[in-house]
């Protein structure tokens, strides 16, 4: 993303301009700080009701740093704006959200504002909370309020002026936060809508798979694709890049499991997503699942079996590959030398030509996979890519994307390369 100095500096004007005029709207009350309840004072069931809605809203996937316990904050997320890190939001009555009531949990969900007023970053997905229920709210909350309390300081984050200055997210809300409470679809049945109200609003599965403006919000069109943590998150709509097309029971195995035969895994940011989904009950992401699959209508046909014998005509090693033209010779060596053990002909992979990320407009999954490796997901253990970014000069690990771009697609050539090449090795 090379143009993210323009990208940056056009957000501050607008922050700018805006934060005069909406200077009055930006103050929001401290709520008094309660004693911190007692795990007993909830009941079970409601706890329980509260765990298995936490997981749908990823809370612990983000609230968890690396070797950090859980909900304890502190994990890095990075935007385009700089460095953010999540919140303890364990019961701990200092460094937690112990000593939050039930109504300022509530607005910091609906409303991004918390317990002592101060506006929350939309990195913290509120945009998609505000459509859950209060009395979902209320079990998440008891589910909370009921685990171990831990002491740590959340650290601050690097936004450059005048974005580290909270008031000027009022000026966000007043432009893009729609607080609309999620509204059911009275012509699709009780299984759809159960999965619309999970998909959009804990799921936040449109916080990643839609594309963001300038300011950070999210804009048309919806589940269009879009980045997070520097991956592609592909389309879901009608312009999805999957070369076979999704059923709803493929979509419950990728989303449960992380793993499909005609698809691939899920990779990336998209891992902590099926790992919560894995625990789930069956039904819940059946749901997620019908409703998914509705969001692909108008979709080009595909003819399923002519893409897939091309795309395991193009594999490695296959008898029938085509040869590599010259000016790609380099980067099939390195392919030769490092990918092609488990990227073959019969290798036990997804053919390359399958995956959907060799297919995106933009090369930054491929370059993270091969950069970072991709950790299984719990569903799917046994299958892994090594990291081995580090085993290759960035010449060769830039001539080896483009290599993989014309050797297993028909698409025109990727441009920035060699940008994505290079923020990835820098940790970027
Ligand atoms: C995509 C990452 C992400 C997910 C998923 C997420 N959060 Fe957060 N959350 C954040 C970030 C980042 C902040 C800090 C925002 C800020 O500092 O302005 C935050 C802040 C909060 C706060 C405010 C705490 C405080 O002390 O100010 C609460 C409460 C909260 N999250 C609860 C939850 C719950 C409950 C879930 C699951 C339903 C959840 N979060 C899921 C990223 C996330
Ligand atoms: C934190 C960001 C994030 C969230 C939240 C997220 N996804 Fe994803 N998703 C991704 C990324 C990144 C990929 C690409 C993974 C890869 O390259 O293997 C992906 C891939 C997918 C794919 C495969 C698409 C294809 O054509 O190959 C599906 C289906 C999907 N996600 C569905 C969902 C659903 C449903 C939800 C909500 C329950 C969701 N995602 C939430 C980031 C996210
Ligand atoms: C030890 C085996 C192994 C090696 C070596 C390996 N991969 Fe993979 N790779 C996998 C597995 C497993 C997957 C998951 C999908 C699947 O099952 O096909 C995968 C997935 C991918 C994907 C899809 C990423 C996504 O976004 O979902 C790409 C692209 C890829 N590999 C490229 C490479 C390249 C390039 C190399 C060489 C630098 C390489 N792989 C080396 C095992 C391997």
């Amino acid at each position: 993303m090379g143009s993210s100095r323009t990208v940056l500096w056009t957000a501050v004007g607008l922050v700018l301009a805006g934060a005069a005029g909406f200077a009055l709207f930006a103050h929001q009350s401290e709520l008094a700080p309660i004693a911190v309840p007692a795990p007993g004072s909830f009941d079970k069931a409601t706890v329980e009701r509260g765990r298995v809605l936490a997981n749908f809203g990823d809370c612990t996937a983000c609230h968890t740093r690396e070797d950090g316990l859980p909900f304890a904050g502190n994990l890095p997320l990075k935007t385009p704006f700089g460095t953010i890190y999540t919140t303890n939001i364990t019961p701990d009555a200092d460094t937690g959200i112990g000593g939050w009531s039930k109504v300022a949990f509530r607005r910091a969900m609906k409303d991004g504002v918390d317990r002592k007023g101060n506006h929350l970053y939309p990195a913290f997905p509120y945009d998609h909370f505000t459509k859950v229920k209060d009395e979902d709210i209320d079990a998440i909350y008891a589910y909370l309020m009921t685990q171990v309390p831990v002491k740590e300081t959340t650290k601050g984050n690097d936004f450059p002026f005048p974005l580290n200055i909270r008031a000027t997210l009022s000026v966000w809300k007043a432009l893009f936060l729609d607080k609309t409470p999620f509204k059911p679809n009275p012509s699709k049945d009780a299984e759809w809508n159960e999965g619309a109200y999970l998909a959009e609003g804990l799921g936040h599965c449109a916080a990643c798979h839609t594309p963001r403006n300038m300011m950070g919000a999210r804009t048309t069109p919806a589940y269009g694709g879009g980045f997070a943590e520097g991956w592609y998150a592909p389309p879901l709509n009608k312009d999805n890049l999957s070369q076979q097309p999704w059923t709803k029971n493929e979509l419950v195995v990728y989303l449960m499991d992380g793993w499909h035969a005609k698809h691939g895994m899920a990779a990336g940011p998209m891992t902590p997503v099926v790992d919560a989904l894995h625990k789930q009950n069956e039904i819940d992401v059946f749901a997620i699942a019908a409703y998914v699959a509705t969001l692909r209508e108008g979709e080009k046909p595909i003819n399923e079996d002519a893409v897939r014998n091309a795309a395991l005509r193009l594999d490695w090693g296959h008898l029938e590959a085509p040869p590599v033209a010259k000016e790609f010779a380099e980067g099939a060596k390195v392919f030769e030398a490092r990918c092609a053990q488990c990227h073959r002909s019969n290798g036990g992979t997804v053919a390359l030509a399958l995956q959907t990320s060799i297919h995106a407009p933009v090369p930054d999954s491929v370059v993270h996979a091969i950069w970072g490796g991709i950790r299984p997901p719990t569903g799917a253990l046994g299958r892994s890519m090594p990291a081995l970014g580090s085993q290759m000069s960035e010449a060769e690990m830039i001539a080896l994307v483009k290599f993989l771009r014309a050797r297993f697609t028909s698409r025109a050539p990727w441009s920035g390369v060699e940008s994505a090449v290079r923020d990835a090795r820098k940790g970027g």
